[in-house]
C-alpha cells in the first residue's frame, strides 16, 4: 500500500540486509531500517518497531536467514530460533514462523543454506500478503451486504492496528476495508486511539489517510456510545491468536469492544490468516498474556513545533501502572472469522469446516 504516494511493503531483503519500516517513529517521521543481525531483529520485534502479529512472522523468518547468515552452526540458530519465540509472547505467528523455518532447514548442510533460507522466509510473507488480500475479497461480502440495505457510508469501527503495517501488505481488519473502497462502496472507519501505545491513532489513522479512506480517531471509550446512536455499522478487528474454539486474542480492550457490540447488535467480526490460528491450546485463559513496561502507559510521545520527536510524563511519579497487552474475547461475542479461506463461525465446527 502507500507511503507519501508511493507503494510498499512492511519488509523486504535488499542489498544482503533485510529493510523494515520503523512504526516507533510513524506517523511523524517515515524511516526505513536496516537489519542485519539477528539481534537486530529481535530488537526490532521486542520495541516493537515492527508489529502486528502477521509482520512479526515475517521478521522471524527473516530472523532466521539472518541467524544463519552470521554464524551456520546448529547451536547458534537453535539458540536464535529460541530468542525469537521469546521475544513476544502472544502473537502466535511468530512461533508459527520459526517452526516452519526450522523445519525448512533442518537436515541442511550445504553452502546453499542461506539461499534456501532467504526463499523460505519471502515465501512466507508472499504468503501472507495473498493470504490479507483474499481476506480483503472475503470480507467485502459482507461490507457489500451491509451497503446494498443501506444505501448510504458503511461505518466501520476498528481497534489497534491490524492494517497492511500489520502485515506485509494489505492488512486483516483493513483488507475488506481497501476492497471495498476500491470497488467504490463509500466507507467510514471509526479508528479506536488504542492507548497506551495508540497504534489505532498512529498507524490506521496514518494508513487510512495515505489510501485517502475517510476515518475519525476516537478515544478507546467512545466506541460504546456510537453503538448506542446507530453510528456503527460493523466493527472489525484483527487477532494475534484464535484458538480452535474461536476465542480471540488481541489487543487490550477489544473485548469491551465486542461486549458493547453484543449489546447493541453491531456484528463484530475477526479478520485473520490461517497462521493466527492456534490448534493447540484449548482454553482462552491458557494463552500468554504479554505484560509490557509501565512507562508505555506513564509516558507519552508527540512531536513539538520543530517536527522533533519528544517523550513526556503524564501520571504522578511514582503511581503503580499494570500493562496488559492483550485480553481474550470468547466465541460467543464474535459473529464471524474472515478469513483467507472463507468466513466461518466462530467456533470449533466453523474451523474445521474450512481448514480440515
Ligand atoms: O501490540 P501490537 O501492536 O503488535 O498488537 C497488534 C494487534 O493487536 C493486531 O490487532 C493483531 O496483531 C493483528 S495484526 C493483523
Amino acid at each position: 500500500m502507500k507511503i507519501h504516494n508511493k507503494e510498499y511493503k512492511t519488509i523486504w531483503y535488499e542489498e544482503n540486509v533485510v529493510k523494515i519500516i520503523d512504526q516507533t517513529k510513524l506517523p511523524h517521521q517515515f524511516i526505513i531500517k536496516n537489519l542485519k543481525k539477528i539481534k537486530d531483529a529481535i530488537n526490532a520485534i521486542k520495541v516493537m518497531e515492527v508489529r502486528g502479529a502477521p509482520l512479526i512472522g515475517g521478521t522471524a523468518a527473516y530472523g532466521i536467514a539472518l541467524a544463519v547468515k552470521e554464524n551456520n552452526d546448529s547451536e547458534f540458530i537453535n539458540k536464535s530460533a529460541e530468542e525469537l519465540i521469546q521475544s513476544r509472547p502472544t502473537a502466535i505467528n511468530l512461533k508459527w514462523a520459526v517452526d516452519r523455518m526450522m523445519n525448512r532447514l533442518s537436515g541442511i548442510n550445504s553452502d546453499q543454506i542461506l539461499e534456501i533460507a532467504l526463499k523460505e522466509a519471502k515465501e512466507i510473507c508472499d504468503e501472507d500478503e495473498k493470504f490479507c488480500e483474499n481476506i480483503g475479497i472475503n470480507g467485502l461480502k459482507i461490507i457489500e451486504e451491509i451497503y446494498n440495505k443501506k444505501k448510504d457510508t458503511v461505518n466501520i469501527l476498528t481497534h489497534c492496528n491490524a492494517g497492511w503495517l500489520a502485515t506485509i501488505n494489505w492488512g486483516t481488519a483493513t483488507s475488506p476495508i481497501y476492497h471495498a473502497h476500491k470497488k467504490g462502496i463509500p466507507v467510514h472507519v471509526w479508528v479506536d486511539e488504542t492507548r497506551p501505545r495508540n497504534q489505532g491513532a498512529n498507524l490506521t489513522s496514518f494508513e487510512l489517510n495515505e489510501e485517502e479512506i475517510p476515518n475519525t480517531i476516537i478515544t478507546d471509550n467512545t466506541g460504546g456510545i456510537l453503538m448506542q446512536r446507530g453510528e456503527v455499522d460493523m466493527c472489525i478487528v484483527g487477532t494475534d491468536r484464535t484458538l480452535s474454539n474461536g476465542d480471540v486474542c488481541n489487543k487490550i480492550g477489544t473485548y469491551l469492544k465486542a461486549l458493547a457490540a453484543y449489546d447493541n447488535n453491531v456484528p463484530f467480526y475477526v479478520a485473520l490468516p490461517s497462521s493466527t490460528i492456534d490448534w493447540e491450546i484449548k482454553k482462552g485463559k491458557d494463552i500468554p498474556i504479554e505484560e509490557r513496561n509501565s512507562e508505555e502507559l506513564s509516558h507519552v510521545y508527540g512531536v513539538d513545533e520543530n517536527n522533533e520527536i519528544k517523550k513526556v510524563l503524564i501520571y504522578p511519579k511514582n503511581s503503580k501502572v499494570k500493562n496488559l497487552a492483550f485480553d481474550v474475547t470468547p466465541a460467543k461475542y464474535v459473529t464471524g472469522l474472515i478469513t483467507e479461506k472463507g468466513i466461518s463461525e466462530a467456533s470449533a465446527e466453523g474451523l474445521k469446516k474450512l481448514f480440515k
